[in-house]
């Protein structure tokens, strides 16, 4: 799928601005501070329904404006699409094709974006967060369902939580402790399951695209650390035996300490470059060649589950990576629609886009060249 085009009212530092882009590479290109990535979130909200940048939406209206509008039209195998985004102070609507959504959940997987931007480049050297929310990410854009799992996951893990710190005050229920453990299973068991054979795709993706990157050099891979013992071909009813039991034995020490110590909040993912914990002992450029390799394979993973091909979303990553690995994203990306931020055209980009349409960003106005 790709986008065909965006209108924006009022977004960030955009009053107006329509722009068609083109199906293969697009070249957001301007000074710091100008509305380069405010773009790339534009886009990226017709995919999420939210920022990647922040969780106040507020922030997203133009200063001086209470109302914001968003719209793009998408071409995808099965026909063109309307996304509509609508906001009047706190109050946002989002529309497909002219039909009201009830929830922003339920605009999941109708326009599927990768985004790859400075907080990526974190996701093998940082905490187990960064690992758990691009699994989360990526599964919801396969799964949509998915997404409401983990919020209720969220939901009887805080409840859960509650309940331990009343403990102490003998004023918790043993009964109830035992009915969120139960639901807490139950959401957890599922989550496992689809972490386990999302990540078992995604590693043998990423070890074919990393070795290419590398030039055969590095072998990655990935290992999923997960809260159960996992065996290939587990169904969910068996993870969530174990989960029970696992609650169980944790509940003496859970109890001590007020919170939840296992589940799929606690699990993380294990970057290996030829058999060597790479968060631990990778270099800053291995890190962050480890977590392209991964963006790259998450593509091929929604390519191959959705059988729809992503759009690709790269804010402020390509002065970040060498040459070469620049001229990797450039060569291999042929039919993925790429939207690249940069502050000039290198060399590079001449040499292997010369298809590409550049966008002069200033000042939140958009003028248009075909390169
Ligand atoms: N709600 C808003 N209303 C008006 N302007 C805004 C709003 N939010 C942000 N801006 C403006 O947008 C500018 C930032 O734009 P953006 O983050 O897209 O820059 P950029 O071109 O990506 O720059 P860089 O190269 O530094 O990443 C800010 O300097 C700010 O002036
Ligand atoms: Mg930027």
């Amino acid at each position: 799928m790709y986008l065909k085009d965006i209108k924006l009212t009022n977004f960030r530092n955009y009053e107006e601005q329509v722009l068609a882009f083109d199906e293969g590479f697009n070249f957001l290109v301007g000074n710091n501070a100008q509305g380069k990535t405010n773009l790339v979130e534009a886009i990226y909200m017709l995919s999420a329904g939210r920022s990647f940048r922040t969780f106040m939406d507020s922030e997203l209206v133009r200063w001086g404006s209470g109302t914001l509008y968003i719209k793009g039209t998408i071409a995808a195998d099965e026909g063109e699409k309307a996304i509509e985004i609508a906001m009047r102070g706190n109050n946002k609507k989002i529309k497909v094709n002219g039909v009201l959504l009830e929830k922003r959940g339920d605009l999941f997987g109708k326009f599927i974006s990768v985004i790859f931007s400075p907080e990526e480049l974190k996701l093998v050297k940082e905490g187990p967060s960064y690992r758990r929310k691009f699994m989360d990410q990526g599964i919801t854009q396969v799964k949509p369902s998915y997404y409401y799992l983990l919020i209720n996951y969220k939901k009887v893990l805080f409840q859960r939580n509650s309940l331990l710190r009343e403990w102490l005050s003998g004023k918790a229920d043993a009964d109830v402790l035992t009915v969120w453990d139960r639901q807490l299973a139950g959401y957890g068991a599922r989550m496992v399951y689809e972490r386990y054979r999302f990540v078992r795709t995604l590693s043998a993706l990423s070890k074919l695209v990393h070795s290419r990157i590398t030039n055969g050099e590095e072998d990655l891979e990935i290992k999923y650390q997960s809260c159960v013992d996992i065996k290939e071909d587990m169904d969910p009813e068996e993870i969530r035996q174990q989960f029970v039991q696992k609650l169980e034995s944790a509940r003496a020490r859970d109890i001590k300490t007020g919170v939840t110590s296992f589940g799929p909040h606690r699990e993380d993912l294990v970057v290996l470059i030829n058999g060597t914990d790479a968060r631990k002992f990778g270099s800053q450029g291995q890190q962050r060649t480890a977590a392209l390799s991964m963006k790259l394979s998450e593509i091929e993973l929604l390519k191959s589950e959705t059988g729809e091909c992503p759009v690709l979303l790269l804010d402020d990553v390509m002065s970040e990576l060498d040459p070469s690995r620049q001229q990797y994203i450039l060569g291999n990306l042929t039919d993925v629609q790429t939207f690249i931020t940069c502050t000039h055209i290198t060399g590079i980009m001449k040499k292997s886009c010369p298809k590409g349409k550049v966008f002069h960003v200033d000042s939140g106005i958009i003028t248009t060249e075909e390169q």
